[in-house]
Order: structure tokens, then C-alpha cells, then sequence
């Protein structure tokens, strides 16, 4: 199983999450790679059996430039089936605007209504995003390991 980790940024903080993240479940003998979401096709989620997504929200709740086209596939595309994939999700925001972590949370939804399965709960992060993120990688790791078991 190779972990496929996307990021969708406007000014760098969920890219670096995201190297970390990659970092430290390499670590940990998760083989993984990490691409901004503007890179890979959004029909490369057929080929994905694992992602973690790492995304920012801007404007009005709105993704970043990154991350809008995978947003509008999987909001809008016809007919996708993601019943084989599982995902994880951080969102990066503030909680100072009224759509807080919304491209996390817009994510969640249709990969869930599309069929894919969340490993864990998402996770919503306020500024300081550094400091709250370690239990959830954690957790994330003890069920990616579980997976490899399978
Ligand atoms: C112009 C602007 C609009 C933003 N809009 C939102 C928003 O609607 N909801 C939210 O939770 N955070 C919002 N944020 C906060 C960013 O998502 C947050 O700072 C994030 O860490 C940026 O990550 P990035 O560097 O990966 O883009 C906004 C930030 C800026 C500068």
C-alpha cells in the first residue's frame, strides 16, 4: 500500500504539514508520497487506494487555488464510485472566519457521499497548527498499520 498525501495551499502552511506528515509516517515504515493537489489529475483517485489530504481554506470558506479543481471534481463530476479508497483529512484555518477549516470539511462530505471511507475523524486545525496535530498523526498511524496487517 502506497499512501497518496495531497495538499491544497495558498500560502505554504499545509505543504509543510504535509512534508512532515510525509516525514514522519516514512519514519514509521509508511511508504507514502506527497504532491500539491494541482499536480495530480483528479482522476488519479481511481489509481489511490489511501490518501491524506492537507488543505487551507480561503475567501468566503472557499479551497485554495490548489485544491479547486479536485473540489469540483468530486463535487460536481459524474458517476464516481470511490468505494475502494480510504482517506484521512486535516484542514488548515482560522477560526476568526465564519467558514472555519470549510475546504476540510467540503472534502469530507463528498468523498464520504462518493463512497470512500474516512480512516479517522477529521481534523480541523486553528492557527498554531503545529502544536495540534501529534495525536491525530498517532492515531492516524495506528490504523495505517493495522491496514498494512490486513
Ligand atoms: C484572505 C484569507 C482568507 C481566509 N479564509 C479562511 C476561511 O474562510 N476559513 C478558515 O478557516 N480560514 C481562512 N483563512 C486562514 C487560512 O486557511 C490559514 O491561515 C491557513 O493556515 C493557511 O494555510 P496555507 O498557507 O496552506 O494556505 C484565510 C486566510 C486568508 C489570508
Amino acid at each position: 500500500m502506497i499512501l497518496n498525501i495531497l495538499f491544497g495551499t495558498q500560502s505554504g502552511n499545509a505543504k509543510n504539514l504535509a512534508n512532515t506528515i510525509g516525514n514522519l509516517l516514512e519514519a514509521e515504515g509508511i511508504e507514502n508520497h506527497v504532491n500539491n493537489m494541482a499536480d495530480v489529475d483528479p482522476d488519479e483517485i481511481h489509481k489511490f487506494t489511501s490518501i491524506v489530504i492537507v488543505t487551507s481554506t480561503y475567501g468566503d470558506g472557499e479551497p485554495p487555488d490548489d485544491a479547486s479543481e479536485w473540489m469540483s471534481y468530486l463535487k460536481f463530476g459524474e458517476v464516481i464510485n470511490l468505494s475502494h479508497l480510504n482517506y484521512a483529512i486535516i484542514g488548515l484555518g482560522d477560526r476568526y472566519y465564519p467558514h472555519f477549516c470549510q475546504c476540510g470539511k467540503d472534502f469530507d462530505q463528498y468523498l464520504s457521499k462518493r463512497g470512500a471511507h474516512a480512516l479517522l475523524d477529521r481534523l480541523d486545525c486553528d492557527l498554531y497548527f503545529e502544536e495540534q496535530y501529534e495525536d491525530w498523526l498517532k492515531d492516524l498511524i495506528v490504523v495505517l498499520k493495522n491496514k498494512q496487517q490486513e
